[in-house]
């Protein structure tokens, strides 16, 4: 890190999408990258109006916002034409779909799951790294989870596969970045208090700390690896699941 005044976390000016934005943990990121000055592009399937009450007036009125489905290539292209250069990618658009996958219909949520958790983030890294290597820096955050590497607590094989191969996909990707200045990381958290794990029988007493992550604990690790403090980070998959695996 060059020696500074500024916070290791200070994202100000810095310009950032964050995909997912209307989620639990997007909408959290969101308003910590805005605190640290960032300038925001926010995106999500969801329309418009849902992604600002969810982000909240402040942050949002502040904000671009899309309505963006990240599993298709078009329309993510189309958006970082219109967008232009970013200095951060933070994607947490995903799905974990509960259900039984011997189940005769089960492919098209194994479609649906690999479009949004593996293609999502093929799409988005591909329609904004080419701006960050020309601009010699940038920082993506993508997200991982303990079900990439340990099966998951409550998630289903199509969720656990994707967030494995997230995990790959990090690694495969930082080496991209790396010569130019593009650093590449991934979150793998343990189980969070948002839609993705409401009324699936998580069971908060059976994790050591004796309770879920709230989103804000996975947004700071996210800032973090936007911010001049995670300079040397790349390829590294940061967990934060509150003791419930090690490895
Ligand atoms: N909640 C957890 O316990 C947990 C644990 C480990 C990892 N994660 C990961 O963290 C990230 C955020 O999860 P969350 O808990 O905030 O979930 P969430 O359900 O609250 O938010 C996910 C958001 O992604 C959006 N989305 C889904 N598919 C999309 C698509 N194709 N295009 C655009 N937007 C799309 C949804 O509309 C939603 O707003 C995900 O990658 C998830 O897999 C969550």
């Amino acid at each position: 890190m060059t020696p500074s005044k500024t916070s290791p976390f200070d994202l100000t000016g810095r310009r950032i999408v964050i995909s997912g934005a209307a989620g639990g943990i997007g909408s959290a990121t969101a308003r910590l990258c805005a605190e640290q000055g960032a300038r925001l592009v926010l995106a999500d399937r969801l329309a418009p109006e849902e992604i600002r009450d969810r982000v909240g007036a402040a942050v949002a009125g502040a904000a671009e916002i899309h309505s963006l489905d990240t599993g298709c290539r078009r329309a993510v292209t189309a958006l970082a034409a219109e967008v232009g250069p970013v200095y951060g990618l933070i994607d947490t658009a995903a799905i974990a779909p509960a259900d039984d996958w011997m189940a005769e219909d089960w492919d098209a949520a194994l479609d649906a799951v690999i479009r949004a958790n593996v293609k999502g983030p093929i799409n988005l890294t591909r329609a904004f790294l080419p701006g960050m290597q020309a601009a010699g820096e940038g920082r993506i955050v993508l997200c991982g989870s303990v079900a990439g590497w340990m099966g998951g607590i409550r998630s289903g094989p199509h969720y656990a596969f994707s967030k494995g191969g997230i995990h790959a996909f990090v690694r495969w990707l930082s080496r991209l970045g790396a010569p130019h200045n593009v650093l590449v990381n991934g979150i793998a958290p343990g189980p969070v208090e948002t839609a993705m794990t409401e009324g699936k029988g998580y069971d908060p007493q059976a994790y050591p700390l004796k309770r879920m992550a709230r989103p804000e604990e996975i947004a700071a690790t996210a800032v973090f690896l936007c911010g001049a403090g995670s300079g040397y980070a790349t390829g590294a998959i940061f967990d934060v699941n509150g003791g419930t695996h090690f490895h």
